[in-house]
């Protein structure tokens, strides 16, 4: 199957998708971006510029991945999750160079309306609770909620929370 971009979609010059991807209604594809096969890009979504996404990717309505975001494959973005780059921003100030960079992944999770503080790294099958707001690294598996988002426990790839094994006498 080819992939399926809706009309109102703006592709920019210089820009990749591959096969089996999906992009909704209004979105916006900026130059340089590459993204993989079999993604789902929802509805207002905007990626870019040179803004890498693996494959088997779903990002939800309303967020945009913005330069200096690195998205692994099968990364999973909830409504509304924000993303951000510029650590300390000022209007007056141009600080276009001072991008900190954000990784997140392959199987990471991010629950709606999540913050991404940039400059950390979000592990490999990372669960990220809705509203959290990220401001630290976080480790593989890890499980965290809050402002600001702390561990609270580990899951597993399907996204279930580990149990502690008790050994048994
Ligand atoms: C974080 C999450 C995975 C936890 O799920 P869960 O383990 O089933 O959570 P539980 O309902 O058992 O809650 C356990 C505790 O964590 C708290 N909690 C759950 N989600 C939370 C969140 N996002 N932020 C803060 N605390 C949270 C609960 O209030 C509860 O606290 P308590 O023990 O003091 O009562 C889930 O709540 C979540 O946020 N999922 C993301 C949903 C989402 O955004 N999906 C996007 C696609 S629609």
């Amino acid at each position: 199957m080819s992939k399926l971009i809706h009309e109102t979609v703006y592709v920019d010059e210089n820009v990749k998708i591959g096969s089996n991807t999906r992009v909704w209604h209004f979105s916006h594809i900026m130059s340089g971006s590459v993204i993989g096969k079999d993604c789902v890009i929802g509805q207002n979504v905007l990626i870019g510029p040179d803004v890498k996404i693996g494959n088997k990717c779903k990002i939800q309505n309303n967020v945009s991945v913005y330069k200096g975001v690195t998205l692994e494959d099968g990364v999973f973005c909830g409504p509304s999750m924000v993303f951000t780059n510029i650590i300390n921003p000022r209007a007056l100030i141009e600080k276009k160079d001072e991008f900190r960079q954000t990784i997140v992944k392959k199987g990471a999770a991010i629950g709606a309306n999540a913050t991404i503080i940039c400059g950390h790294t979000l592990g490999k099958y990372c669960m990220i609770g809705a509203g959290a707001v990220v401001t630290k690294d976080v480790p593989d598996y890890a499980l965290m909620v809050g402002v600001p988002a702390r561990l609270v426990g580990w899951v597993d790839k399907n996204g279930n929370k580990m149990v502690k094994m008790v050994k048994k006498k």
